[in-house]
Order: structure tokens, then C-alpha cells, then sequence
């Protein structure tokens, strides 16, 4: 990144900064004394969640934010925001993220996603601002040939639009480096995030039915929704559900910062996973998600669903060793925080 030395002076470009995964970062990021600008359309967010972070990070702190509503997509609105501000780096959140919806409207997903990496790279570039955090995922791992995946694992051909626009971002933000040395790209593969601020104050706010299982299991927990389903409990695995490596959102928005951090005067491209390296099934998050809210939540068996893979889980080794990050909690925990979060929030920030 960065022309400065300390974080004090820098000033960090969160796109989808309202979102799950940005808001946690943005508190982690005014934590640490950086300035903040978020870029959202609040098309998968709600503007409350800024309230809730200046009350986590105190008056002193919000200080240090500003907020700018528009789509990355639009390049005059980003141009505003560069001219304004003197942006060291950028962390790349705004996205759609919901696989199957994805798969019914691809032209929105590749135009959202990949178009608006386009835009915000080239009006970085004019703007002299060369570096940049990227939201990749477990996604480009595919269905795994060997467990666990390290960064060298091969990435497999996508299943869906989704898979393929991370794909895809990844091959187009390392040319970058390619053409042009001064780039300084890091590429985060995110297993999955669950989990919420300990304070209850933030969490996953999905809108509509959740495609993820832990905002689904919450909802089902605070009575939104009947049971839980499980799509598939013949995979080869131990109870046979499908396995993943869940990562507390919070450790998530530590990678992030870590990432920034050793990022600062380097150029070229790297790649992290960010998981825990432990594999948990869904029915085991069932039952910690149970114990965290006190009582059995219900669940069906249903058939496997398409493009689903069986397990999958990270080795973080690099990222322990290179950025000095590792994950810190459990499941216990991010299920403890969800719920926390959940049962403070039945209806999320609208409620
Ligand atoms: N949550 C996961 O399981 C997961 C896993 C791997 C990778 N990721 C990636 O991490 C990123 C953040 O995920 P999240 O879970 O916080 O999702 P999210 O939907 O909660 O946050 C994304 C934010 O981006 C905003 N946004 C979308 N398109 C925009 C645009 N064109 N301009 C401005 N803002 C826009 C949305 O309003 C939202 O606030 C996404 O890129 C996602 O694909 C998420």
C-alpha cells in the first residue's frame, strides 16, 4: 500500500463496508487508528449498521469514518471519493454473494461483481492507488482432490456464476501485477464466516430466506423459521453431512487487518486462506448452536443439493506464518455470538 508509515495516516477504502463481513473489518479497522471510507449501495445492507458501529468504536473513533452511498460500479461517484480522500488501499467487499440466486441471474452477478472490480481497478490505477484486498473464497477450491487445501491446492472449474466471478476476479486482479509491477494485490480465500460481534450489536442480517446455514439455524432458533434443512446426510463423512471450516467473523476482520498491515510497501500478488484448518459437519453445528441458545433445534433431512461438495477445510499455515494471523475461536463461541446477536435482533437491523 501505502505511501505512509503508520496506520494513523492511512486511510483505507472499504467497499460493501455495510455489509456482514465489511462492518466487522471497519471495527476492527478504526480499532487500529485507521481512517475509513466505506463505499456501499446498500443493496444487501442496512444504513443502521453504521449507528451500531460508531457505538462499538466510540465517538472518537467514528471520527475517523465516512460513509458515501453509491455502486463501486459508477466510476464518477469513486472518482469523487479519490479526489476527496487521499486512499492508501482498498479492501474489495461490494459484491452479490447468494450461489443459487446466482444460477437464475447470471448477468446481474458477472455485471455486479466482475464489473464493478473493473471499474474500481481502473479509477484506483488513475488515481495512483495500487493496492488492494480482494473477498475470494474456499469457492475456487471446487470440490477438493485433498484435504486440507492449501493455497497451492488447485483451483477447480466454478459451478456457478458466483464461484466463477471469484474465479475470475482472482485471474483478473493478478494480471494486474503482471502488467504493471507497482500493483500490490492480496487475494483472501474466506472459508465460512459465521459468528458476530461480541456485543450483539452487529451480525449477519441476510435478506429474505438465508442461503447460508448459520443466519438459517438463528432464525430458526428465534422462531422465523420452522427447521433446519439438511440437504444431504449421505456424504462421506462421519455423520454424513457436509463438512466446512467455519471462521468467527471477527478473526475474519483480524485477517483483514493483518493482510493490510504486512501488505504496506510490498508489491505483487499473494494469496491466504483464512479458515481455522478444523472441519465441522452441519450437524454438529446444529447441536453447538442448540446448546448455545438452550434448546434442541429441529432439522430435516433432505436430498443433497446440486454443487455442494463434502467437506472442505483450510491448512492457514501461511497465513500464520506470513501475516502472523490465526484464528482464535471456536465453534462454541461463534455459535454463543450468533445467537447473542440473534435473540437481541430477531428481525436483524430492521427490527
Ligand atoms: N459470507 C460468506 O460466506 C462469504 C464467503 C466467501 C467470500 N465472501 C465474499 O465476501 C464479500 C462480503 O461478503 P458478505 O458476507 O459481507 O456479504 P454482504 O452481502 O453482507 O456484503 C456485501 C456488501 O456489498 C454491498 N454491495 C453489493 N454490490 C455493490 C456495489 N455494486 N456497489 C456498492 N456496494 C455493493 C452490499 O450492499 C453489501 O453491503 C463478498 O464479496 C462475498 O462474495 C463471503
Amino acid at each position: 500500500m501505502a505511501k505512509t508509515e503508520s496506520v494513523q495516516d492511512t486511510c483505507v477504502l472499504v467497499t460493501g463496508g455495510c455489509g456482514f463481513i465489511g462492518s466487522h473489518t471497519v471495527v476492527v479497522l478504526l480499532e487500529r487508528g485507521y481512517e475509513v471510507v466505506i463505499v456501499d449501495d446498500l443493496s444487501n445492507s442496512s444504513e443502521k449498521v453504521l449507528d451500531r458501529i460508531d457505538q462499538i468504536v466510540g465517538d472518537d473513533a467514528a471520527q475517523r469514518l465516512t460513509f458515501v452511498r453509491a455502486d463501486v460500479a459508477d466510476k464518477d461517484a469513486l472518482d469523487a471519493v479519490f479526489d476527496e480522500f487521499q486512499i492508501d488501499a482498498v479492501i474489495h467487499f461490494a459484491g452479490y454473494k447468494a450461489v443459487g440466486e446466482s444460477v437464475e441471474k447470471p448477468i446481474e452477478y458477472y455485471s455486479n461483481n466482475i464489473g464493478n472490480t473493473l471499474a474500481l481497478v481502473d479509477v484506483m490505477r488513475n488515481h495512483g492507488c495500487k493496492s488492494i484486498v480482494f473477498s475470494s473464497s474456499a469457492t475456487v477450491y471446487g470440490d477438493p482432490d485433498a484435504l486440507p487445501l492449501t493455497e497451492e491446492s488447485p483451483k477447480k472449474p466454478a459451478t456457478n456464476p458466483y464461484g466463477w466471478t471469484k474465479w475470475m476476479i482472482e485471474e483478473i486482479l493478478a494480471s494486474l501485477v503482471v502488467a504493471d509491477p507497482e500493483w500490490n494485490v492480496v487475494l483472501l480465500r474466506y472459508f465460512n464466516p459465521i459468528g458476530a460481534h461480541a456485543s450483539g450489536l452487529m451480525g449477519e442480517d441476510p435478506k429474505g430466506i438465508p442461503n447460508n446455514l448459520l443466519p438459517y439455524v438463528a432464525q430458526v432458533a428465534v422462531g422465523r423459521r420452522d427447521a433446519v434443512h439438511v440437504f444431504g446426510d449421505d456424504y462421506n463423512t462421519p455423520d454424513g453431512t457436509g463438512v466446512r471450516d467455519y471462521i468467527h467473523v471477527m478473526d475474519l476482520a483480524e485477517g483483514h487487518a493483518a493482510a493490510l498491515a504486512w501488505m504496506a510497501n510490498k508489491t505483487g500478488c499473494e494469496v491466504f486462506n483464512l479458515g481455522t484448518g478444523t472441519g465441522t459437519s452441519v450437524l454438529e453445528i446444529i447441536k453447538a448452536f442448540s446448546a448455545a441458545c438452550g434448546r434442541e433445534l429441529p432439522y430435516v433431512i433432505e436430498p443433497r443439493r446440486a454443487g455442494d461438495v463434502t467437506a472442505n477445510y483450510a491448512d492457514c499455515t501461511k497465513a500464520r506464518e506470513v501475516l502472523g494471523w490465526e484464528a482464535q475461536y471456536g465453534i462454541a463461541e461463534m455459535c454463543r455470538d450468533s445467537w447473542n446477536w440473534q435473540s437481541n435482533n430477531p428481525n436483524g437491523y430492521e427490527g
